[in-house]
């Protein structure tokens, strides 16, 4: 059987190397994809744009998948499964109403809300005056956090001690036309202390399965230094938090979410990524994303035992707990993220790009049986003479399993300076520490 994913970058090379080694899948085809990830056996890519919906179509329906898996946020809150599933074919991924949980960070407070599921408090603002008058009501000494409503790929979230600041990044994200997350609506919410923690679980609509856990590094420096950017490492898994906070988050937060989503019509499947803040016994939801983390992605797959592809399918059919169990492997994976210069330009000043990159193909993932080290790659493309050269901020990245955290980061280091390169390359030296 065929699976199509939709999407191009490392955490959708990652899906396609996992996917394709499940019995009953013969192949994997990634649209857009890119030309590294083709490298992989069995996985090829296709067409161009996964936003496109007649592009999708036409495509779906030469392949005849047994399965569509959608990778990003976009296509999934602009519609893209509904509109699968309207011409026949079975989706993993929510419907545009029940992606807005990402789509939207008012709704999904207000959901937070109304099905008691524990978040920071928050106040909407609709609009610039009422949101500069409403910062009298909040104590800057505990901090505060800003949210724009729109879909901001990162980038819409603001957490300051300043008044001063608030008032821009207000003025910012409701009245400037050069900002990229403009917003109509306006969250501020009382910042919380701890530590994050990103949770999955596969989802069918009324039930779930929590595949793992992982910690981003979000900032571009080392020491979490610098903008944020969509994520710089990971490793997995994580020796906290333990066993009865894990029971909680699925009582307090999964089980929640996703009864209140069948009482407001918007049946949850896919996958639920929970971003969470830890603090002693304190569970707070601070997001929650309606897709794979990238790259948390990398180094979920790779350890993660049991049909993967039957769980998805069943996901997508709405029958997820008749389906074989998911286990967690008790090796270590890491992940380190290898971005070009200029990643993640804020101010949008040009990347470094157009480079040729150099790398062990040996290492690409899937391409040797019993392979530990695994390459997946995202910002690249071909230039005139076929070679690959860097093409996005996040080119590739590394993802090594071990025995321990310790032989993982020693093994990914020494392999990024002896085989990984590109003019420019940039990479966080303190992941897994
Ligand atoms: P979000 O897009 O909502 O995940 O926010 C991006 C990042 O902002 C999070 O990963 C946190 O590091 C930070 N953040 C968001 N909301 C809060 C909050 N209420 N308290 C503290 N930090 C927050
Ligand atoms: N790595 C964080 C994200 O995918 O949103």
């Amino acid at each position: 059987m065929k699976v199509l994913i939709l999407g191009s970058g490392g955490r959708e090379h990652a899906l396609a190397y996992r996917l394709v080694k499940d019995e009953g899948v013969s192949e994997v085809v990634v649209m857009p994809g890119n030309p590294g990830i083709e490298l992989s056996p069995s996985v090829s890519t296709i067409g161009e744009n996964e936003n496109n919906k007649e592009e999708v179509l036409r495509i779906a329906k030469d392949l005849d998948p047994a399965l569509i898996v959608i990778g990003p946020e976009k296509p999934l809150v602009m519609g893209m499964t509904d509109f699968l599933e309207e011409n026949g074919f079975k989706v993993f991924g929510p419907s545009s109403k029940a992606a807005e949980l990402e789509g939207s960070k008012i709704f999904s407070k207000k959901i937070m809300d109304k099905y008691k599921v524990p978040t920071a408090k928050s106040e909407n603002y609709p609009s610039l005056k009422l949101a500069l008058k409403g910062l009298d009501s909040w104590n800057f000494k505990k901090g505060i956090v800003i949210k724009s409503d729109a879909l901001a790929g990162g980038k819409g979230v603001v957490v300051t001690h300043s008044r001063e600041i608030a008032e821009k990044t207000l003025n910012d994200f409701m009245n400037s036309a050069e900002c990229s997350v403009t917003t109509e609506n306006v969250l501020i919410e009382e910042k919380l202390l701890g530590k994050e923690l990103s949770i999955f679980a596969i989802c069918d609509g009324a039930s779930f399965k929590v595949i793992g856990r992982a910690c981003d590094y979000k900032r571009i420096g080392d020491g979490d230094t610098g903008p944020n950017t969509g994520g710089m490492g990971c490793y997995n898994p994580i020796n906290w938090p333990h066993g009865s906070i894990l029971e909680r988050i699925e009582k307090e937060v999964f089980s929640p979410i996703l009864k209140g989503m069948v009482k407001e019509k918007r049946p949850y499947k896919g996958v639920l990524f929970a971003g969470l803040m830890i603090k002693d016994d304190e569970i707070n939801v601070i997001e929650f994303n309606a897709r794979f983390g990238d790259p948390e992605t990398q180094v979920l797959m790779p350890l993660l035992e049991g049909n993967l592809f039957e769980n998805l399918l069943a996901a997508a059919k709405g029958n997820l707990e008749d389906t074989a169990e998911l286990k967690i492997s008790n090796k270590q994976a890491l992940h380190i993220v290898v971005a070009s210069e200029g990643y993640p330009s804020i101010d949008n000043t040009p990347l470094n790009l157009g480079h040729p990159v150099s790398f062990a193909k040996s290492l690409v993932a899937g391409l040797q049986k019993k392979q530990n080290d695994l390459l997946f790659m995202a910002g690249v493309k071909k230039d005139v003479n076929g070679a690959l050269v860097n093409s996005g901020g996040r080119v590739f990245g590394l993802t090594t399993i071990a025995k321990d955290l310790k032989q993982a980061r020693n093994i990914a280091y020494s392999l990024l300076k002896k085989d990984l390169r590109f003019t420019g390359a940039y990479w966080r030296s303190d992941i897994g520490k």
